[in-house]
Formats: structure tokens, sequence, C-alpha cells
């Protein structure tokens, strides 16, 4: 049993890759390095510098290391910015995955797990998101991960590929002293690398319909995120039926207010809020996936701060 890990480089891959090795599964890495870091594979796990859309390339890899699923992450993640890049967003995210799908299949290998995204509902007018809530994404990013779950599906309809989607919410935190997210668009590297730099974070909104005015969203671990990944592709080879769609989030919502407290909380920094206008955000009912594959929410931000202080530079937060 070896799985091969597309974008096992990046934030969330390199976290199911560790997922991997801790239940003693063998995993192989490819990755173009396009936002990965080569120093995220931990020694000893092959790693192939290489694109999703060099089918021959993945075909290769699925061979010669005998791999019998795929958890497909690469691509590109920025939903803001796929409104300006879409020919760019089209071609990683789609063509990427299309790419893939024709690689396993050439290959024969018999399982993939999609990595997708809350996206893919866009703004959807109720509280809490089941996998049935009508998806309406608003964004090329999110209409290209919902266009890659129906390509699998398709695939594996004609195949007999055995395959789930995950779609995930906010993702935070680090589940290893080693990595972290460096995406420029996340709260969590936003607010720390804030008070990192002696700035004071900036809440987007403060007049929502919430407790506290601020937006409220739904977080998930990395880590736990990464063990989802495994359990499914644990019970894809053990053969149990999974669904099509799992949605990967805590099924609770913390403000924004509340994760800024955490963070003066566990940083020691007392900063100030400021407030600008941002829009809403969505949480999942999650209750499927935690039942099936048994995802916790464990609020922790302690690990991601402990991460970039050791980044040298860490400084205490100058009030303005
Ligand atoms: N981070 C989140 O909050 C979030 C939320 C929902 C969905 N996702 C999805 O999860 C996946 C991983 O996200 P992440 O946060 O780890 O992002 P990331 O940018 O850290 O990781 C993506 C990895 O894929 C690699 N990659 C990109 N294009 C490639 C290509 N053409 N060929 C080979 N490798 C390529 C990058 O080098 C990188 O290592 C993405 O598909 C993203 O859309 C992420």
């Amino acid at each position: 049993m070896t799985w091969l890990v597309t974008g096992g480089a990046g934030y969330i891959g390199s976290h199911v890759v560790r997922a991997f090795q801790a239940e003693g599964i063998d995993s192989v890495v490819l990755d173009d390095l396009s936002t990965g870091l080569r120093e995220f594979v931990p020694v000893g796990v092959p790693f192939i510098e290489g694109t999703i859309l060099d089918t021959p390339l993945v075909t290769r890899a699925l061979t010669e290391h005998a791999v019998t699923g795929v958890v497909h992450l690469a691509g590109f993640k920025y939903a803001g910015e796929s409104v300006k890049r879409p020919i760019h967003t089209w071609e990683q995210n789609g063509n990427g995955t299309l790419s893939m799908l024709r690689a396993v299949t050439d290959a024969q290998v018999p399982n993939f797990v999609l990595s997708s995204s809350a996206a893919v509902y866009g703004t959807p007018d109720v509280d809490l998101v089941t996998e049935t809530t009508p998806t309406r994404p608003q964004s090329p990013y999110g209409e290209s991960k919902l266009v890659d779950e129906w390509m699998l599906a398709d695939v594996a309809r004609a195949t007999g590929l055995t395959h789930t989607s995950l779609r995930y919410f906010n993702v935070v935190g680090s589940g290893s002293p080693e990595l972290w997210d460096s995406s420029p668009h996340n709260l969590f590297p936003l607010v720390i690398s804030a008070l990192r730099d002696g700035r004071v974070p900036i809440i987007f909104g403060q007049d929502y319909p919430t407790p506290d005015g601020t937006c409220v969203r739904d977080y998930v671990h990395v880590a736990d995120l990464a063990h989802s990944h495994v359990a499914a592709a644990k019970a894809l080879e053990a053969g149990t039926a999974l669904q099509p769609v799992y949605n990967l989030g805590s099924g609770r919502g913390v403000s924004v207010a509340q994760i800024m407290a955490a963070m003066a909380r566990v940083t020691g920094i007392d900063f100030t809020r400021r407030s600008r206008r941002g829009v809403p955000e969505i949480r999942p009912e999650s209750s499927r996936t935690a039942r099936l594959l048994n995802v916790t929410w464990t609020g922790r931000c302690g690990t991601t701060w402990t991460e970039w202080c050791r980044t040298p530079g860490a400084r205490a937060v100058r009030h303005e």
C-alpha cells in the first residue's frame, strides 16, 4: 500500500504525508515546488519534482512506485486571485486534475481522494452547510474544484475507481514544528505576521449579526484534516464505501474576535481591535464527516505561534 500525494511539499500535503507516516503507510510526493518547499517533505519519503500536467511523468511515478491510491492536493488555491487569473486557475486545477485522472486510469490505480473546497458553495443563504446544500461557486477557483469533483465522479463511474472528495473549510494551524502555512491571504498567517512585525492585526467587519459582531467561520486544524485523508485512504483500501463528498470542518463556528483573543492569550500580546468591512463566511454541518472520518476541532493556535517565533526578528507588537 503506497499513496501518491500530489502537492505533498505544500502546507496541507506535508501534513498528509506525516499522517501517512504515523499510520505506517508508505507515500510518494509529486510536487512542482511552485508554492511548496522541498524541506517540507520528510527524509526517506521519495520525492518527484514535476508538474501534474505532465501525464507521462505521473503515470511513470504511479507505476514505478506501485501506487495503490492518490491524494490529489496539488493546485492553485487562491479564490480571489483566480478571478484575475482564470486561465492559470483552470489550467492548474482543471487540466491538472484531468491529467491526474488520465494517469490514474492508464496505470490502473484503484483509489483516489480529491482535495476540494467549501468554495464550491459560494455564499449560501443557510447557517449550516451540509453536503446537499446547493453548490453556487463564485470564483474560477470554486468552479474548478466543483468541476474536478464531477470529472472524478465521471471517471469513477466508467472505471470503478473508488473515490471521495473532501471539501475543506478554513484550514489553520501547524501540526509539526517544521511546517507552516505561508499563504499571504489566510487569517492565521496574516495575524501572526502582523504581530511578529509589530503591527496591530486588522479585523475585517464588526457589524455582522453574530454575538460579538465579527465574522463567524469554521476552522479546522490542519493535523485533523490530514488525519481525515488517511482515514479516507484506509477506508477506500479496505473496500468501505465512502460518500462522493464530505465537508471537512469542525461544525462549530468561531468568530474572528475569538481567534484574536486566543492569539492574544497564546502570544501574551494584548493588541487592540481594528475593523474594516468584509464579507461573511459559512460553516458546515460536518456530523457526517465527524462520524466517518473521526475529525475533531482542538482549537490549537499555540503551535503556529511557536513556529513563527522561531523565525529571527520575532518581537512584541507595536500599539499605534
Ligand atoms: N489551505 C486552505 O485553507 C484550503 C482550503 C480549501 C481547499 N484547499 C485545497 O487544498 C490543496 C492544498 O492547499 P495548501 O493550502 O496546502 O496549498 P499549498 O500552496 O501550500 O500547496 C499546494 C502544493 O501543490 C504544489 N503544486 C501546485 N501546482 C502544482 C502542479 N501543477 N504540479 C505539481 N505540484 C503543484 C505546490 O508547489 C504546493 O506544494 C489545494 O488544492 C487547495 O485548493 C486548501
